[in-house]
């Protein structure tokens, strides 16, 4: 079977799709595991194989797993005519070679495209996260290590291979991980991938100004409890208020503050985003939810809520599907949210820190100044959202504290939070 669609699991609703590339090792047998992993995560996985690979696995335990055609033939014409080696490496949100050989990383590393995978490697515009895996003389070997630094240099994720025994009877570095850490490692690149918009292979720019060096910005031993997405407000089983909040900026945030030390609790509306990498996260759906579960997790240092939660929700909400019935619909009584933001600037437990989002598309400072005021909040991040800055990846923001405002250039929305991020350890540091 040869088929455009990703395929999808029992109809549910896949959020990433990963092109996994399988080369020739001993450890490609993990790669099965990964995908099944994947899969309960509700990503959708495509598999390419070398022509090595499918002497440690076959194409039809592969094609199992994924549900999808396993492609692997450059020059198969059916395959070409109905979905192209460019189509494969630029429809994934992600491309995963696991395990990656030493053979592979050093056509990479030199741009070789002699078979289908490599071909795929050199058309992409997606980002990359390789997983070497090789006996440990091979690994340690110059030039492997040449390949490897060089394929960093040029913007390629490398998850560093385990140490332990090989199946070849020797001892040291050279395993492939654990799928669950490859896994884990697959959704933190995701997240910053979603984050910036910028591909590596192509340009730079973007991805690096702005972003501060963390290293001296720690935020160890702090407690950052951060808010995202929307909320939905039902109005009746099937119906619901919501905006269009794609959570992306208030994700960056948690990632960046996990990046910098911090214990991060994110509690999230309904978004189709990875959880980032060391973070604990609570999905939650209405306004009200938010608020018990924010509560829950007090004392914290620092809030920055960032959640575009809904200001209103149904009066009445109703418990059947509301029908039509020939008359005109009954008016939509609303009636207000609680202000979890106000709450916690009032609560015996306030953060140490509260920052708040105003998110407006008209006199952006004078209404983020004047929320600070009446919500009791510590700092507020304005931004002018009257263009595409709602689900897009860069954001445009000025900081609005007690001492002024701060105009940020435009950046990504990770850049932003980096720099958030900053800014929060300089000030606990008194900085
Ligand atoms: O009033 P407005 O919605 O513009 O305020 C934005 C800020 O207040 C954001 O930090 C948002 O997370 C927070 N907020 C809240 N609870 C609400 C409404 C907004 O915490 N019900």
């Amino acid at each position: 079977m040869v088929c455009n669609e990703w395929s999808p699991s029992s109809g549910r609703t896949m959020t990433q799709r990963i092109l996994l590339i399988v080369s020739g090792g001993i450890a490609a047998y993990k790669s099965l595991e990964l995908v099944r992993l994947l899969k309960a995560k509700d990503m959708a996985v495509r598999a390419v194989m070398t022509e090595s690979a499918k002497e440690f696995v076959t194409p039809m335990s592969l094609g199992v797993l994924t549900e999808d055609h396993v492609y692997g033939d450059m020059f198969d014409l059916k395959e070409e005519r109905e979905i192209g080696h460019i189509q494969l490496s630029r429809e994934a949100d992600l491309i995963v070679i696991a395990p990656a050989t030493a053979n592979i990383l050093a056509k990479m590393a030199g741009g070789i495209a002699d078979d289908l995978a490599t071909t795929i490697l050199l058309a992409t515009d997606k980002p990359v996260l390789a997983c070497p895996a090789m006996n440990v003389r091979m690994w340690h070997h110059k030039a492997t290590q040449r390949n490897i630094l060089k394929l960093k240099e040029d913007g390629i994720h490398i998850l560093e291979p385990g140490v332990g025994a090989m199946a070849c009877n020797e001892w040291g570095k050279g395993r492939l991980p654990e799928p669950a850490e490859i896994l884990a490692e697959i959704e933190r690149v995701l997240v910053e991938a979603q984050t910036t918009d910028e591909h590596p292979l192509l340009t730079d720019t973007t991805r690096t100004i702005n972003a501060p060096d963390l290293s001296e910005h720690n935020l160890f031993g702090h407690h950052v409890l951060v808010t995202a997405g929307p909320t939905h407000e039902p109005i009746d089983p099937v119906r619901y208020i919501a905006n269009r909040s794609s959570g992306k900026q208030g994700f960056a945030i948690a990632a960046a503050a996990a990046r910098a030390g911090a214990k991060v609790t994110l509690v999230a509306g309904p978004v189709m985003l990875p959880t980032p990498a060391g973070v604990t996260r609570i999905d939650v759906e209405t306004a009200r939810e938010m608020l018990a579960v924010v509560e829950t997790t007090l004392p914290v240092d620092i809030a920055i809520l960032v959640a575009a939660v809904a200001d209103w929700r149904a009066a009445d909400e109703a418990v059947q599907k509301i029908k039509k019935d020939g008359h005109a619909p009954a008016p939509l009584r609303l009636e207000e949210n609680p202000d979890i933001l106000a709450t916690l600037a009032r609560h015996g437990q306030r953060p140490g820190l509260l920052i708040g989002f105003a998110a407006e598309t008209e006199a952006v400072l004078d209404h983020a100044a004047a929320k600070r005021a009446r919500k009791g909040a510590d700092w507020i991040v304005a931004n002018d959202v009257s263009g595409d800055v709602m689900g897009g990846a860069t954001n445009e923001v000025h900081l609005v504290t007690a001492a002024g405002i701060e105009d940020w250039p435009e950046m990504t929305k990770s850049a932003v939070a980096a720099r958030l991020i900053e800014r929060i350890a300089d000030a606990l540091a008194g900085r």
